[in-house]
């Protein structure tokens, strides 16, 4: 995150306006492509052009145990599942596994994420590690609670280090990549591994942080194995990213 000169860095996305559909929860869409085979879909919603009436609304909510959930939450899941199916193609909302992640189409990867009233879509190549997380930025009456529970003891030294604005990013950074690594290797996990299972050596720099596993998590995920997670500030939000081919 600190440039050499001091200032900070963020890598922004360049983003590809959408045309949409008259009717649709989504008021905007865009994407961005952030590496070769990889494209970030955006989508802001409202969530008062919410209906629980259409029958494929109901069947989604139902397959996927969100009848009785809160309308709000129905709506952000609708609004990801709309996303989806825009993104991928499809006639029918896709939906989920047992572990909470999304059901994907063959010959795609992907991860979603939503805060507020944004979707995060991420879509890469098959069989691909893919994980998305979109944060909005920590305030500083949040930012010690969120240190506590998610930094190591290596990282809030390194956190200490840094000027106020700069830990504000380099916390919500940490956290958002913490959330990130779990969507990415969800399907090779130890349910649960907690946020001290991974741990970034060094604060975030140039778009990149470096998170090392501190124990084995898995098959194929041993102690000491690095992933190198993406990140990009947009506006108030900060979004984090990993597309790995193999592990
Ligand atoms: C599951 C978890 C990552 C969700 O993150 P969140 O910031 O609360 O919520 P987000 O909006 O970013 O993501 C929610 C979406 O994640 C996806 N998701 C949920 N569980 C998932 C899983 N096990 N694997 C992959 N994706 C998952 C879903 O698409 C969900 O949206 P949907 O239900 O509308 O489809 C979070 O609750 C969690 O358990 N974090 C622990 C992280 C951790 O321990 N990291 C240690 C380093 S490995």
């Amino acid at each position: 995150m600190m440039e050499t000169d001091g200032r900070s860095s963020a890598e922004t996305l360049f983003w590809f306006e959408t045309p949409l559909q008259d009717g649709s929860i989504l008021r905007t869409v865009r994407y961005a492509e952030p590496a070769p085979e990889l494209v970030m879909w955006h989508a802001r919603y409202d969530p008062r052009r919410f209906s629980f009436r259409p029958a494929q609304t109901q069947e989604a909510l139902r397959l996927a145990g969100l009848e009785k959930r809160p309308i709000k939450r129905q709506a952000e899941y609708w609004a990801g599942r709309n996303l989806m199916m825009l993104a991928f193609g499809l006639q029918t909302p896709p939906g989920r596994m047992p572990s909470g992640a999304p059901h994907l189409p063959s010959g795609v990867s992907g991860s979603l994420s939503h805060s507020s009233d944004n979707i995060l879509l991420l879509a890469g190549p098959e069989g691909a590690y893919t994980g998305v997380d979109i944060e909005r930025r920590l305030t500083p009456i949040a930012l010690q609670s969120v240190i506590n529970r998610v930094a190591t003891q290596a990282e809030q030294r390194w956190l200490h280090d840094l000027a106020a604005s700069q830990q504000q990013l380099g916390a919500t950074v940490l956290f958002s990549a913490k959330e990130t690594l779990f969507k990415a290797l969800c399907s090779k996990m130890n349910v649960n591994p907690g946020y001290a299972a991974a741990e970034a050596p060094a604060p975030p720099q140039h778009g990149v942080l470096s998170l090392k596993l501190t124990r084995n998590l898995g098959p194929g995920l041993d102690s000491g194995q690095c992933f190198e997670l993406s990140y990009a500030q947009m506006n108030d939000f900060m979004l984090t990213w990993l597309c790995q081919s193999s592990i």
